[in-house]
């Protein structure tokens, strides 16, 4: 779908999000993956489209279906997510709500890996992934003038997320509680606390689309 052009506050401006899980791939049959469903940047990019930016939606193999109106672009792996945003840019905001798988497999293989007869089961070998939010963090030209990332936490949520904010650069950070008893991963609500330079605050649970809104807000608002 094109990305559409509505009036609002954003109008006239480029917003990058990306969003969903990313797939690391062990053969051509099977993979790394992660309960992300997409749902909270899916919402942001809308969300961002609502208030009249282009968005560029860049997103892994998410359970929730992309918005319409706007540019959707699909990969699979951190590193073609990477790629998708580079190609992206520029951009006035980025919002980095993709769940990027943290590793990948080294010793993937093209034939699918068949049981030997032995009793030893493949040994997968994992190497890290490009950090995608502290690269665009730290653009030393054409950095978009917001960056926006998340902290999936399930413990130390504040203190975790706001040591993840000076390490990779960002401007922004939004924390939320993943641990299991929070139901938050892959639920239709979100409790989320906004970390920026200037303090931290604490937002009620709400659906996702309501967090989306009002951190669209406050990209708009941080624009100006
Ligand atoms: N992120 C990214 N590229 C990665 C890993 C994470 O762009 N390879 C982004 C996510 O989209 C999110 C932010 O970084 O906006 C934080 O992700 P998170 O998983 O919470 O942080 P990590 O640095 O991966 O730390 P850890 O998982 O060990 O807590
Ligand atoms: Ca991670």
């Amino acid at each position: 779908p094109e990305a559409q052009v509505v009036p609002g506050p954003l109008l006239g401006r480029h917003v990058v999000v990306t969003s969903g899980p990313t797939h690391e791939p062990i053969d051509p049959v099977r993979y790394i993956a992660n309960r992300s469903s997409g749902a909270q940047g899916t919402a942001i990019a809308a969300s961002l489209r609502d208030l009249g930016a282009k968005v560029s939606f860049i997103t892994g193999p998410a359970t929730v279906p992309p918005p319409d109106g706007v540019d959707v672009i699909r990969v699979e792996t951190a590193r073609q997510m990477r790629d998708a945003v580079e190609a992206a840019l520029p951009a006035d905001a980025a919002v980095m709500a993709a769940a990027v798988a943290d590793w990948r497999v080294i010793n993937a293989v093209d034939r699918k890996i068949k049981k030997d007869g032995s009793d030893n089961p493949p040994a997968l070998e994992m190497t890290e992934n490009p950090d995608i939010l502290s690269w665009v963090s730290g653009l030393e030209q054409g950095r978009p003038a917001l960056v926006v990332g998340f902290a999936a936490e399930t413990h130390d949520v504040i203190e975790n997320a706001t040591a993840k904010r000076g390490r990779k650069g960002c401007d922004w950070i939004v924390a939320n509680d993943v641990s299991p008893e929070t139901g938050i991963m892959g639920g239709d609500e979100n409790a989320v606390t906004l970390i920026r330079p200037d303090g931290v605050e604490a937002w009620p649970r709400m659906g996702k689309d309501a967090v989306a809104r009002r951190l669209a807000e406050a990209i708009a608002g941080a624009l100006e």
